[in-house]
């Protein structure tokens, strides 16, 4: 029995590239609410800012990372669009870079109260410690910096999702 409240919510993760951080968190916490069954209430995306991937696969570091954990990323990178300012609830984003860049974007737009929508993702991680980010692991040489990526995103996909059921009522599975 499903005593759901009704409210639909959706969610965007994002970051510069589109390939790295922002589509592992959407395929992690995708993952984490199809567990909990409440794929029907609680939908998500990724974007990024850059545009610089549109099209493409996440990076191949990040999609056998994914892999190794037993999930498969197809998700396309795309350019974050004015629209998703109002097609989503939570828009939540890796770094300050990033929650600059749609600042700007909502200013141009006139569209300033839709930042209240826009929030850092790293806050959710109960480990973050003093870190207010999730590092950028594109320029990193070795593949330490994107497990840290991969566990910081489920941490804080935890906690997120803690938040959303309580915000909201859903009773989980
Ligand atoms: P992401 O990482 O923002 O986590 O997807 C990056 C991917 C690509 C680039 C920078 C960061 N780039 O400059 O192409």
């Amino acid at each position: 029995m499903n005593s759901n409240s009704g409210k639909k919510i959706n969610l965007l993760f994002v970051c510069l590239g589109n390939i790295c951080r922002s589509p592992i968190a959407e395929g992690v916490f995708k993952e984490k609410v199809e567990k909990a069954g409440l794929s029907e209430w609680i939908q998500c995306d990724s974007a990024g800012t850059s545009g610089y991937h549109d099209g493409h696969l996440a990076d191949i570091r990040m999609r056998r990372l994914a892999e190794n954990k037993g999930m498969q990323l197809t998700h396309l990178s795309r350019k974050f669009l004015v629209k998703d300012f109002h097609d989503f609830d939570y828009i939540l984003v890796m770094d300050n870079d990033n929650h600059s860049n749609l600042l700007s974007l909502a200013q141009k737009n006139n569209l300033e109260d839709m930042m209240r929508k826009v929030m850092l993702y790293r806050p959710f991680d109960p480990e973050r410690g003093e870190d207010e980010i999730v590092p950028d692991p594109y320029y990193s040489k070795d593949e330490k910096a994107f497990n840290e990526v991969y566990d910081i995103v489920d941490r804080a996909g935890e906690s997120l999702l803690e938040f959303l059921v309580k915000q909201y009522g859903y009773t989980i599975r």
